[in-house]
This record gives C-alpha cells, structure tokens and sequence, in this order.
C-alpha cells in the first residue's frame, strides 16, 4: 500500500515501523479540525495496511502537540455547531478509540511540548517514552476550562488520584523526567537518542507473534473495566479466538520449540518466529 499525503500529518514507513508525524510545528502541532479529519484517515488506511507493524505517533519540530487549537478547533467552531460536530467526532475518534483499540502496537515518541486535549492520544497509546526535556502540562485551568473531551476521564487512568488533582487543578508544568516518574510514560531519554530508543522497542515489539499481541492489548485494555466474571468469560472466549485464527499458531509453534525441540525458553524471550 502505497503512503497518502495529508495536509496537517506525515506518514513515513520504514521497515515495518510506521511514524505518523503531527505536522504544524508552525503552530505547535495543535489539533484543528483538518488535522482531526487527517489523522482519522491515516490511522483507519494504517490498520489494515500490511507494512505497517508498529506505529510510532511524534511531532514535528519543537512539539509533541500542543492540545487542541484554541483558534480553529474552539473559537472558529463555536457558533457553527455542525463544524463542532464533525470535529468534535473525529477527535474522540481517533484520539481515543482508534488509538485505544488499534490492532497494532503504538508507541508515543513525545518530542516537546503536550498539553491538554494531546493527553488523551498520549494515554491511548500502548507505550510513551519521551526525551527529558519535554514539557507536559494540563493548561486547561489556565484559560478557564477544565480537562475535557475525555481528558480527564483517561488521566484516572494514567494518573494517581493525586497526582491527577494536582496537575488539573494548578496547570503546573513538569517535564519529561517528571512523566516517567509519575509513570506517565515508560522512560525518559535524552532527546539525541529519542529516535534510538523508540526504534530498539519497536523492533522488541516486532519480533513477537503480532496476532498475540492484538489479543494481549485488547484482554488487558477491556477487563480493565469489566467484573471478574466477565472477564474471566472474555479471556477464555478470547483464547479460543486466537488459537483458532493465528495464522502462524503461535502456541503450538512456541509449546514444540520449547518441549520438544529445547530451542528456547519462554522465560528468557520469544520463539523463534518463521520469516513469511
Ligand atoms: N491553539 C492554537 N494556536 C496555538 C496553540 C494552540 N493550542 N499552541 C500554539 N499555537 C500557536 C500560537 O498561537 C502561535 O501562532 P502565531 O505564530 O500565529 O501567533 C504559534 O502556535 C506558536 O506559538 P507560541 O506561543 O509563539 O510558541 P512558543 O514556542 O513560545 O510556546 C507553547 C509554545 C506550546 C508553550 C504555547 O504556544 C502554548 O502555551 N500553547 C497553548 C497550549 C495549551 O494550552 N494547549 C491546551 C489546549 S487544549
């Protein structure tokens, strides 16, 4: 599948990883409704397309994503209730539940800044790892809203209960050695090897059974919210699920690799996956 071009976002493919670059550094890489719409696309093209493995989701320039725009996403829209709508609709959609549910690993690289509404692609993704000097920061309070969209709801997931308070209440900045110890993100670097690192654990991520893990993302994200019962329920259907359809039987592949063939220990790393 060939790569489209978007006005508001780069998509570059390069050996199975996928980087999808918010693209208005001019603007800090914030949200208006065309990067919305562009971003839609390009994550619904991705989910299907076959070259793509893992997606790495970064900005260009000196932002990761600086929220929502408050000129185009807010005050343009705000007595055009139909544009809202749209916008509206198409921000939750991929911000939330394409990034959430997508089928494939993601990983967030954050360059720089990442207010507001960029929280909740941050959190939807499986993994963030961003350089030491980026700057975070719910600066909603700070122009007289609160976290919304689904903002706050996805920091009770990310967040303790009082770290979350805090930083909804006072906007207070931290940077991105501050996100990694709130677990906010998965580590910190130093923005030189940003690219290194998130290229080393896409590659991890890219040596284990991809059908595995679709179905190790979606079991943990979804009883996340479900009673023992259902989930207990879900796993086991799920289970089946995945043996029935994993093209390359992972688990027999992986069981014979390690009973009977004692090529490899499951405790010490994946099987040996055949090359298609
Ligand atoms: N909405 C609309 N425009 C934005 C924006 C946003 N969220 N963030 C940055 N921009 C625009 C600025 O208006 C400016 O546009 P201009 O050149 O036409 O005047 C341009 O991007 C550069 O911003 P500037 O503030 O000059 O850059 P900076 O590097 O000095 O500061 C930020 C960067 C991100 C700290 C600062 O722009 C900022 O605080 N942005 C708002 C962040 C925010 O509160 N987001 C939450 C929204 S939910």
């Amino acid at each position: 599948m060939g790569t489209k071009n978007y006005q508001t976002v780069k998509v570059e493919k390069d050996n199975g990883i996928t980087w999808v670059t918010l693209n208005r550094p001019e603007k800090r890489n914030a949200m208006n409704p065309q990067l919305h719409y562009d971003m839609l696309d390009a994550l619904t093209e991705l989910e299907t397309d076959k070259e793509t493995q893992v997606v790495v989701l970064t900005g260009a320039g000196e932002a990761w994503c600086a929220g929502q725009d408050l000129r185009e996403y807010f005050r343009a829209t705000d007595n055009n209730p139909v544009e809202r709508r749209r916008a509206s609709w198409a921000s939750q959609e991929w911000r939330w539940r394409r990034l959430f549910t997508f089928p494939k690993p993601t990983i967030a690289m954050v360059n720089g800044y990442c207010f507001g509404g960029a929280f909740t692609p941050l959190i939807a993704c499986d993994f963030a790892i961003a350089a030491e000097d980026a700057i975070f920061g719910l600066s909603e309070i700070n122009w007289g809203i609160f976290p919304g969209g689904l903002v706050s709801r996805v920091l009770a997931d990310a967040l303790s209960y009082r770290d979350a308070l805090y930083y909804i209440m006072t906007g207070d900045p931290f940077d991105g050695k501050k996100a990694a110890e709130l677990k906010l993100v998965n580590f910190a670097v130093p923005k030189a090897k940003l690219k290194d690192e998130t290229v080393k654990l896409a590659k991890k991520l890219m040596e284990k059974n991809p059908q595995t893990l679709r179905a190790a993302k979606e079991v943990y994200k979804f009883c996340r919210t479900m009673d023992y019962a259902q989930a207990e329920d879900y796993m086991s259907a799920k289970g089946i699920a995945l043996r029935a359809t994993d093209p390359e039987k992972g688990r027999e592949e992986g069981t014979k690799q390690f009973l009977d063939e004692k090529s490899f220990r499951p405790g010490l790393g994946a099987y040996q996956r055949k090359k298609s």
